[in-house]
């Protein structure tokens, strides 16, 4: 059985693609078979933390426009996590990048997808790659896409700054996940700055949302200077950011 986690926030810039393969990449160490689809596909990133360029081929857009398979646009990315960690023997990771091609994101734009191909491409997915862990990074806010991946998923992981605009918009999206019936929910808070207790964070969220917050992360300088060039939790394992994202990982393996 594979374990689908979607990554999502209200809105943008909260981390998502930061915290995606950071989870992935310590799923993977720990010796679990682990894909990474990046379904932000008018503003894919993620990506970019595995070292691929802009012209990267055999994407999800080749798969969406009927190209290709599924499987064929997952590209095994272990070794990036073997470079700085040692994985456990059957640990595996790939990742589905979303293309970065203007005229691709463009055509996605004009003429959409079909979101029902996108489910059929995450059950293939799971299935040819015999996948432990499925993780979704997702584009922000509410729409068809990420209606149809919360409503799949066994894990909600959902993202928030401690910010007024990210509280309500999380309310929202707590809300539409109750309704759709998720089956775990997780928040996460991220770029929490130097001084806010977090204690009293943590029961501030369970008070608005009556879910569990899973990790309190720092607003952290060194994740800026890191900007998105590699898995930061690998290459700095003491800094406290990734102490938080590793936590998350070790309650997902369970
Ligand atoms: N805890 C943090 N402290 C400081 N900067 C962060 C932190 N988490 C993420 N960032 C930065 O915020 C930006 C957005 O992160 P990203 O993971 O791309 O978010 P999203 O996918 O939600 O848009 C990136 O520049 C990233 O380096
Ligand atoms: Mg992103």
């Amino acid at each position: 059985m594979t374990t689908v986690v979607s990554i999502h926030s209200f809105r943008g810039g909260t981390g998502k693609s930061n915290s995606t393969s950071n989870l992935a990449a310590h799923l993977a160490a720990m010796g679990a078979r682990v894909a990474v689809i990046d379904t932000d596909i008018q503003s894919p990133g993620v990506h970019v933390l595995f070292g691929f360029d802009e012209h990267m081929d055999n994407t999800l857009n080749d798969y969406l426009w009927g190209k290709m398979p599924i499987e064929q646009a997952a590209h095994d990315v272990t070794d990036r996590v073997r470079a700085s960690i040692d994985v456990v023997d059957g640990g595996a990771l790939y990742l589905v990048p979303s293309s970065m091609k203007a005229g691709d994101i463009a055509r996605v734009l004009r003429e959409g997808y079909d979101v029902g191909t996108l489910n059929d491409g995450f059950r293939d997915l799971a299935r040819a790659l015999q996948l432990d862990f499925l993780l979704i990074d997702t584009h922000p806010g509410l729409n068809e896409e990420t209606l149809l991946s919360i409503t799949i998923s066994d894990v909600l992981l959902l993202i928030l700054r401690p910010d007024r605009q990210d509280f309500q918009g999380t309310a929202v999206t707590v809300d539409v996940a109750r309704k759709l019936g998720v089956p775990t929910l997780y928040l996460m808070v991220n770029k929490v700055p130097r001084g806010v207790d977090v204690d009293d964070l943590r029961e501030q969220m369970t008070a608005a949302y009556g879910a569990e917050t899973a990790a309190i992360l720092p607003l952290s300088e060194e994740v800026v200077q890191n900007a998105s060039s590699g898995l930061f939790s690998l290459t700095q394992p003491d800094h406290p950011w990734s102490q938080q994202i590793r936590g998350v990982a070790e309650r997902l393996k369970g």
